[in-house]
């Protein structure tokens, strides 16, 4: 059993204040009754919720798309920066939406944040080489032999192993770039490595998922059912 008011905060639409308020203006029916209080306890599995008649879907796990704007960390929290869980309502950071992988500060593009950690260690472990496709700008004129090293895989100055990656030329200075691995700086060490500094990064894509060209940089939304079926899979 859970508190009303928490679960319907769950859904990321509203706040727990602005829950309490629903509650007292007689908004919310559970079961087609009006809710007595926030802190009823509920079980979200066999009741209906009604918010102004709409029926609020009750869903085990939270998954969201989040256009990652530049200067902000990915990471849970930070004492000083504004991480991307500072973009997102504060009752998903306390049902424990943590972001699926890591993007750089500077990178913007798709990030995938849920609470279901089944899901984030498939989506990550290399078992499973999912995809992750990146739009990236150079600093230098790309070459044909830029798409074979990527292709044959390579060692870093630093040691560090590539596999066999994704390199297409869009034009002398922007390519996409697909990798199954997710080292630290992996795309910007591998182009660097080539001689050719990445200037901008932004991730297109992770497997199936792809960042949904409507959503402004810092937007967010939950995955339709489409799209996580996809995921899942
Ligand atoms: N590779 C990078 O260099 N940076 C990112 O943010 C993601 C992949």
């Amino acid at each position: 059993m859970e508190r009303l008011d928490k679960v319907i905060a769950g859904t990321g639409r509203w706040s727990r204040r602005e829950v309490k308020d629903l509650v007292r203006q007689g908004r919310v029916l559970v079961d087609g009754q009006c809710a007595a209080a926030p802190d009823e306890k509920i079980d979200p599995e066999q009741v209906e919720i009604r918010v102004d008649g709409e029926a609020v879907g009750y869903a085990r796990f939270t998954y969201v798309m989040l256009h990652k704007p530049a200067g902000v960390l990915t990471a849970t929290e930070d004492s000083r920066q504004s991480t991307v869980l500072d973009l997102l309502p504060a009752a998903w950071r306390k049902k424990g939406l943590a972001p699926v992988g890591r993007l750089d500060k500077d990178t913007e593009g798709l990030l995938l944040l849920t609470d279901d950690g089944g899901l984030t260690h498939r989506l990550l472990s290399p078992k499973y080489h999912v995809d992750k496709l990146y739009y990236a700008r150079v600093a230098a004129d790309l070459e044909p032999s830029d798409e074979e090293a990527f292709a044959a895989g390579m060692t870093l100055d630093d040691g560090l192993v590539c596999r066999p990656a994704g390199l297409e030329i869009l034009s002398a200075r922007e390519c996409l770039v697909t990798l199954q691995e997710g080292k630290f700086h992996q795309v910007k060490r591998m182009l660097a490595y080539r001689g050719k500094p990445v200037t901008y990064l932004k991730r297109l894509a992770m497997g199936p998922l792809r960042l949904d060209e409507g959503l402004a940089p810092g937007a967010y939304r939950t995955l339709t059912e489409e799209e996580l079926g996809l995921l899942k899979k």
